[in-house]
């Protein structure tokens, strides 16, 4: 049985709408291509105003219009705990980063920078959705496929103890 080797957060600002986005999305991606087992994944937001929530309403819907089950995930808030838990710490927005930078303690090696630049676009942020209607969930949904799909190309490079092939 591998054993996790690599550890990913994806940070926003509630952890209601693009994180627990990525967190769902990335989660499903490792686990059909038989990595989640080796690299573990998880969400967090930069504020309290949702802490153990599940994600909004139509995060959840979104996601289950494309196969997606985001309703067991909880809202938390990021701590500095989670820079010695993690190895890549990922922001939705310029904002979101600039809030860890702020937080990350010296000793941190990891990856702390921006999510979307892993995939394809030349977009560099992940737009909140929370203010606006449903095809800003959407498009949230279809920039963290991107990306994510990027994220694992990269990881997988990164891996040493590849399970074998299924
Ligand atoms: P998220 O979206 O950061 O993608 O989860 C937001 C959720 C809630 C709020 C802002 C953004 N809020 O102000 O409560």
């Amino acid at each position: 049985m591998a054993t996790v080797e690599i550890a990913v957060l994806f940070v926003c600002l509630g952890n209601i709408c693009r994180s627990p986005t990525a967190h769902g999305v990335f989660e499903k991606l490792l686990a059909e291509q038989g990595l989640d087992s080796c690299i573990r994944v998880d969400s967090a937001g930069t504020g309290d105003w949702h802490l153990g929530k599940q994600p909004d309403p139509r995060t959840i819907a979104a996601g289950q219009r494309r196969g997606y089950d985001f309703s067991q995930l909880r809202a938390r808030q990021v701590s500095e705990d989670d820079f010695s838990h993690f190895d890549y710490i990922l922001a939705m927005d310029g904002s979101n980063l600039t809030n860890l930078q702020a937080m990350r303690p010296p000793a941190f090696k990891g990856r702390l920078s921006l999510f979307l630049p892993f995939g394809p676009g030349t977009q560099h942020e992940v737009p909140d959705p929370y203010a606006g209607g449903e095809e800003g969930f959407e498009q949230v949904l279809d920039m963290i496929e991107q990306a994510g799909e990027g994220l694992l190309a990269h990881l997988r490079s990164r891996l040493v103890n590849l399970p074998p092939l299924s």
